[in-house]
Parts: C-alpha cells; sequence; structure tokens
C-alpha cells in the first residue's frame, strides 16, 4: 500500500508564555495542580489523563494513558490493577515518567520518579467513591490478560455482578489499588512562537527544590 503522506501543520504557538518569576521556585506540584486546574476550566475533555510510561524486568520501555485522580505535596496518584502489566512491571521498577499534553492550552508536563503504593486506607475510600459498575469490573477483569472473547468478559462481568449482588459494599480486590509518584523532576512546557518554547523544570534536592530553564 503506498504511504499516506501525513499532514505538515506549522502551527505556531502563541496561547501563553511560561516564566520564572510566574511559578513557585520552591512547589512544583502546586504549579502542577494549577495547570491541571487550567485544563479543567478550559473544558479539555479528560483533562486528568496522562502517559504512565514504565520499564519490564529488562528495560524496555512501555506507555499506557491513565486518570490522575489526585495531585499533593506527595506527588500524583492513579488508580490500577497491581497484577496487570504496569503492576507487574512497577513491581519489578518502582520508577516512572507521566506525561500530559493540553494541545488547546500548547501546554506539556513531565514528571520522572519512583512510585509506591498508595497506602491501603486511601485505596479503600477511593474504590468506595466509584460507581458500582466500575468496582464489580475490578473484580471481572483480569487487566492485561489474554481473553477468549467479549463474550467470556461480558460472563466474567455477569458472575461477578451475581456474586456482589446481596453486597451492600463492593470490597476493593486485593490486586487493586492506588500509585502514587514522588517526582524527583518536574517539567512545565509552554509552547511559543519559532519553536522557542518554554520549559522550567524543577529537580529535587536534598533539602528542596532547583529551578532552570531548559532550551527548547
Ligand atoms: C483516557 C484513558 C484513561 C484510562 N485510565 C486508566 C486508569 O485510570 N487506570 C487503568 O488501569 N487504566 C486506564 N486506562 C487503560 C490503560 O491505558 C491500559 O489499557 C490498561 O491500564 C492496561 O495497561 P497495561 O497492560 O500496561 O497494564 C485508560 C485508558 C484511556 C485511553
Amino acid at each position: 500500500m503506498p504511504e499516506q503522506p501525513l499532514p505538515q501543520p506549522r502551527r505556531e504557538y502563541t496561547a501563553g508564555e511560561l516564566h520564572a518569576h510566574e511559578v513557585d521556585p520552591d512547589d512544583p506540584l502546586a504549579e502542577v495542580r494549577r495547570w491541571v486546574g487550567d485544563a479543567v476550566d478550559a473544558g479539555i475533555t479528560e483533562p486528568t489523563a496522562a502517559t504512565l510510561a514504565t520499564v519490564d524486568a529488562a528495560g524496555v520501555p512501555d506507555a499506557r494513558v491513565v486518570l490522575l485522580r489526585g495531585i499533593d505535596d506527595r506527588g500524583v496518584r492513579w488508580f490500577s490493577s497491581r497484577t496487570s502489566e504496569k503492576g507487574r512491571q512497577l513491581a519489578d521498577r518502582p520508577v516512572a515518567a507521566v506525561v500530559m499534553f493540553w494541545p488547546q492550552l500548547e501546554r506539556q508536563i513531565r514528571l520522572r520518579g519512583r512510585v509506591e503504593h498508595l497506602p491501603d486506607a486511601e485505596s479503600d475510600a477511593y474504590f468506595a467513591s466509584r460507581p458500582r459498575p466500575s468496582q464489580v469490573a475490578a473484580w471481572a477483569s483480569d487487566q492485561s490478560a489474554v481473553v477468549a472473547s467479549r463474550a467470556s468478559l461480558d460472563a466474567a462481568a455477569d458472575a461477578a455482578d451475581r456474586r456482589f449482588a446481596d453486597v451492600a459494599e463492593v470490597p476493593r480486590p486485593p490486586y487493586w489499588g492506588g500509585e502514587l509518584l514522588r517526582p524527583d523532576t518536574v517539567e512545565l512546557w509552554q509552547g511559543r512562537r519559532a519553536r522557542l518554547h518554554d520549559r522550567l523544570r524543577w529537580t529535587r534536592l536534598v533539602d528542596g527544590w532547583r529551578l532552570e530553564r531548559l532550551q527548547p
């Protein structure tokens, strides 16, 4: 099949600017929170969607999208199966990178650091807040395992439905929970004219953060 040429956009990025004097040099996670808030306010679809990159035991990278469910002084968190591909990778190598991109705002965020399980109480509280069908689905799906057919997945979901039919509160599966990325580096990227983009990167030090501007 002949190759279809890709469109070659030459878009100029003019939506905003990013200056060191406008950010808190000591609190990159506050800046991440602010930008996610801006994405929410801008009405962007799935404003908390983030690409989560991990590495497997052989050092081969992998990546997929998850929804961030919280950002606090510790870092950013999401929820998933711990027996999934990503769960096994994180068990082997508890490090990750997270990337978010909001085209309408011409902004990108990158975080890198170590990952740990959220405390059980936090995973329990979040699981309890989920809609019941999502709770049941967490029991029905062995995330990342091969499934013979759509019909067998639906049958597993029906079986989980029946199993919990008389249960008021669906419990959190033992293999499902929250993960917390504690960033060692945080980068905010704002597109600028003529590819001279603004990049500010925070690097964690023993007693705080170093803030630097990077070349585009
Ligand atoms: C918009 C979007 C949001 C998603 N959110 C999550 C999530 O919060 N948690 C999750 O486990 N998977 C989520 N997924 C599915 C993952 O991308 C992925 O398919 C799944 O986690 C299995 O990945 P793995 O095989 O690498 O473990 C989401 C996918 C998309 C496209």
